[in-house]
């Protein structure tokens, strides 16, 4: 799977990397933390703009596979560590930028999560947070695909839920939008390795799609393959001073 997500058309679109960068506004100064990284995409994207990133992930093959890219690509100022975004292993008050991007809708302990975020954190550092994020409309279709597709997976939040939930664990939220894309449903079957009948069955889930959903899915067959819409949240925060 770690090599999947390292070629995955999302993850290592030099577009999206270019809008979490974005985001995070890194600076050369900068000791920045990317949680949940997977094979490092988005870190070692910020690796030329900070004077260090720290990429965080539970999964141990996911942090080999970086570790590799690391080494193939000669990156100096990248380290792996092995850890849960729930209960980081690093001191208070101690990084100047915190990205997340494509993993907190796995996270078992959401608000772990964003009081880590904030903990980790020095005053006045800004947070960048990317992850699939459904119009209210779709979400239950796309999260019962979404849990047969990937059983890790646990929920998406709504712009306006990721809003609320970060602002009560603090953070001044600066920038909270979303981002649809035009979605290659059997590219995304693909990372997950989903076998024929599922994906056909899934399919199905979004072509079944009635009412508001369909019009907000809008799922089309072209030459055979299905597309359909999908969402990321784009959300910049900050900690107060
Ligand atoms: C889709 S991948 C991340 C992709 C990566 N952030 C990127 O930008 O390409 C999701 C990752 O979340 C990690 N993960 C899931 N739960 C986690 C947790 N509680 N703490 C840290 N990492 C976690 C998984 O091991 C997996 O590597």
């Amino acid at each position: 799977m770690a090599a999947n997500y390292a070629k995955a058309a999302f993850h290592t679109s030099t577009e999206r990397l270019r809008e979490v960068l974005d985001l995070a506004q890194p600076k050369p100064t900068d000791l920045a933390l990317d949680v949940a990284t997977g094979t490092g995409n988005t870190a070692l994207a910020l690796a030329p703009f900070v004077r260090r990133v720290v990429g965080l992930d539970l999964t141990r093959e996911m942090l080999a596979h970086a570790c590799r890219l690391t080494a193939e690509r000669s990156v100096a100022n990248a380290e792996w560590v092995l850890g849960d975004a729930s209960r980081l292993p690093f001191a208070d008050d101690s990084f100047d930028l915190y990205t997340v991007r494509a993993a907190p809708h796995h996270f078992t302990d959401f608000d772990g999560f964003l009081s880590e975020a904030m903990r980790v954190l020095k005053p006045g550092a800004g947070a960048a947070f990317v992850d699939c994020a459904a119009p209210p409309a779709a979400r239950e279709v796309l999260h019962e695909v979404e849990l047969r597709r990937d059983p890790s997976h646990v929920r998406s939040l709504t712009v306006m839920e990721w809003t609320e939930r970060l602002e009560r664990a603090g953070f001044v939220v600066e920038v909270a939008t979303s981002r649809e894309m035009d979605w290659d449903f059997e590219d995304w079957m693909g990372n997950m390795a989903v076998a024929p009948d599922l994906a056909a069955d899934l399919a199905s889930v979004i072509e079944a799609a009635e009412g508001e959903a369909r019009k907000e899915l809008h799922p089309v067959r072209r030459e055979g393959k299905l597309w359909h819409a999908y969402w990321h949240c784009l959300i910049r925060a900050r900690k107060p001073e």
